[in-house]
């Protein structure tokens, strides 16, 4: 009911009646009452006028099943959500979940994680009430060598929901990195799993971490870590910017599954490549070799012409950008 409550008081234009309240819902007026307490409790600045009833003033930042849901415009992506103020990694509870049977769509949130993880093998830290930590679980229908465009979509529709909401340009680092004035703000990491018979897959994980209010960082990362505070000098509303994500990830992934490759949003993709035309590092285990990077194609390959011409189509592994991060 707390859902209900909040995404009337967030639609109204102005003051939403008691009585209203209690029609739509099917509950008394103390019950609403009673909800309209919890809610300022939590933070949420809440005017009641007698005749005219309750108005939104003013909501918190922090995370809640209620606040995220009462923010969600998507059709099946976020239709469950499963919020942990504190748990180990939102990507390993989203997968605990799949494996017992979660829905297509559904999401974990949590406030903090204490073994974040990140990609080979990393961790990746955050401090609590700053960041979005979250993980969304699909169950698709395409063969497993598809799989990897996921993490691209993903990348693309985070890049576009943080510029929507902040006004800031942002760029990617092919393959899913989130960069802000050469700087790393997100990070995604998708795990898959496939069926006994390895034909098709069982599920797969969307985990996206995304640095939001965070106001510095620990020395051993605070030259290639910004947050969207640091760039845009406002603070961002977690709950929005996730229902934002959630909304550009649906799109994106529904119109990947007309075409099954990334055709829909290659050029957005590559307007925002931070490499297009650089020169790149490819740390290939059968050996490194440097060249320039021409853009990312529709199967999601990076495309870099190596010095003496070749063109190679990069599949997977870790390409370094002149001039990002700590490559110069
Ligand atoms: C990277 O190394 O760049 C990927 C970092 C991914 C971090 C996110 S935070 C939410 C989700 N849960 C995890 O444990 N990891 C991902």
């Amino acid at each position: 009911m707390k859902t209900e409550i909040l995404t009337m008081l967030r639609q109204a234009d102005g003051y939403v009646s008691g009585q209203e309240l209690c029609d739509r819902l099917g509950v008394s007026r103390t019950a609403v009452w009673k909800v309209i307490g919890a809610l300022k409790e939590e933070g949420y600045e809440i005017d009641s006028a007698s005749r005219r009833g309750y108005r939104l003033k003013e909501s918190p930042d922090i995370l809640s099943e209620s606040e995220i849901e009462s923010r969600m415009h998507t059709k099946w992506l976020g239709g469950k959500v499963v919020y942990f103020g504190e748990t180990d990694s939102t990507n390993t509870q989203a997968k605990r979940l799949a494996e017992e049977g979660a829905q297509h769509g559904t999401l974990v949130v949590a406030d903090m994680q204490t073994a974040g993880k990140g990609r080979r093998g990393r961790s990746w830290q955050q401090r609590p009430g700053e960041t979005i930590s979250m993980t969304f679980i699909l169950k698709p229908e395409f063969a497993p060598d598809k799989a990897s465009m996921i993490t691209l979509l993903a990348a693309h529709s985070v890049a576009v929901a943080i510029e929507k909401v902040t006004g800031l340009s942002v760029q990617i680092k092919w393959p899913n990195d989130i960069v802000i004035h050469k700087k790393k703000a997100v990070g995604i990491l998708t795990e898959m799993s496939l069926s006994l018979e390895q034909d098709s897959i069982h599920y797969v994980v969307v985990g996206i971490g995304v640095n939001v209010n965070s106001t510095a960082f620990p020395d051993e990362i605070a030259s290639m870590a910004t947050s969207l505070f640091m760039e845009s000098g406002r603070r961002v509303c977690r709950s929005g910017l996730i229902a934002e994500i959630l909304a550009c990830f649906e799109a994106d992934y529904e119109a990947f599954l007309q075409t099954e490759d990334l055709t829909r949003i290659l050029g957005d993709y590559n307007a925002r490549l931070a490499s297009l035309d650089t020169q790149v590092r490819v740390l290939d285990p059968k050996g490194e070799y440097t060249g320039v990077s021409r853009g990312m194609n529709e199967r999601g390959e990076l495309i870099v012409e190596k010095e003496d011409g070749a063109i190679v189509n990069v599949y997977a592994g870790e390409v370094s950008v002149r001039g990002l991060y700590s490559y110069v």
